[in-house]
């Protein structure tokens, strides 16, 4: 049986090669006799996706997707535009935004992931004072964190992402109204709220594949050599609950020794700790079976 085809972004620069910063994942995929097609990234995300997909193989059949985030309605284009040249994503668009975006994930980790809200909002309109107001009010009082569906600005740690009382709705608001204008036109989706809690040590990154943890790294901003190893216990139901077949759970151990999933993402899109072998990464994709039962044929 050949291995499930990866769909990995181009160069800009080069448009026969795969992007410098997936490349030795690409090649080792190669390596393990796999095959690897090449979408244009900027072209999807500037609304072309017929031209994103032009250096696509016909009849390539269902493929991973492996390289920068895409939003997720860009996500559900490619595969339209896949779908002409008889090929499409393993990852259909509906399971992509539910691992991607924080509200796909939230109920199905809400035992396990920090108390959180949202709101829609369009980029560059920063919700209402009264709305901030009622998604705070269902977290416990204290500190929390704002991010849009997808990223924090955790790099503008004071001024976009931390909040130290829920319960000041000026405060709150103002944090917010800092996101969004730094996020510009990439903000995605809308904001999340979410309380705060006191993690200790490094951030682990578990990669899942159908259900099982097939790869512990740190996470792509943590110290490798104070890796954690984290109990998985808690999260093998929540994963498979989710139904998506390839994700990734940042995870982090609470000041009282309980572990807490930060965040969910797919994992096509999650990127790989430096010091992470690509080999053990591309393994994972060209092991896997093109389908699992009770998903599609
Ligand atoms: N609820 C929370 N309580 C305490 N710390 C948090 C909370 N949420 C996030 N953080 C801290 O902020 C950091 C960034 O948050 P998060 O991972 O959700 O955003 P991100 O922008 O998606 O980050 P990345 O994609 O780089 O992992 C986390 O690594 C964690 O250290
Ligand atoms: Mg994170």
């Amino acid at each position: 049986m050949s291995s499930t085809p990866v769909l990995f972004c181009a160069d800009p620069l080069n448009p026969r090669a795969v992007d410098g910063h997936f490349a030795p994942e690409a090649r080792q995929v190669r390596a393990s006799g796999g095959t690897v097609a090449l979408i244009d990234h900027d072209a999807l995300l500037a609304g072309d996706a017929e031209r994103a997909v032009a250096r696509v193989p016909r009849g390539l059949g269902a493929a991973w997707y492996r390289g920068w985030m895409i939003p997720t309605d860009g996500y559900a284009a490619l595969d339209l535009a896949l779908a002409a040249r008889d090929a499409r994503l393993l990852v259909p668009p509906e399971h992509y935004r539910a691992a991607h975006q924080l509200p796909g994930w939230y109920g199905t980790f809400a035992a396990v992931t920090p108390a959180s809200g949202w709101l829609p909002t369009a980029p560059g309109v920063v919700p209402e004072a009264a709305e901030l107001a009622r998604v705070a009010r269902a977290l416990p009082a204290g500190p929390g964190i704002v991010k849009d569906y997808v990223k924090s600005r955790k790099h503008e740690w004071d001024e976009a992402c931390f909040v130290p009382e829920l319960t000041d709705v000026a405060g709150l608001r103002r944090v917010v109204a800092r996101l969004v204008e730094l996020q510009e036109e990439f903000l995605a989706g809308g904001v999340v709220v979410r309380a705060f809690e006191r993690f200790v040590g490094e951030e682990a990154r578990v990669w899942w594949l159908d259900g099982e943890p097939r790869l512990l790294t740190p996470h792509p901003d943590s110290d490798a050599h104070a890796m954690v190893t984290p109990d998985l216990d808690q999260l093998r139901g929540p994963v498979r609950d989710l139904g998506v077949r390839f994700v990734t759970t940042d995870v982090a151990r609470r000041d009282d020794g309980v572990w807490r999933v930060v965040e969910v993402g797919d994992a096509q899109v999650s990127d790989l700790h430096r010091a992470t072998a690509p080999e053990e990464f591309a393994a994972l994709l060209t092991d896997a079976p093109p389908s699992t039962s009770g998903n599609e044929a």
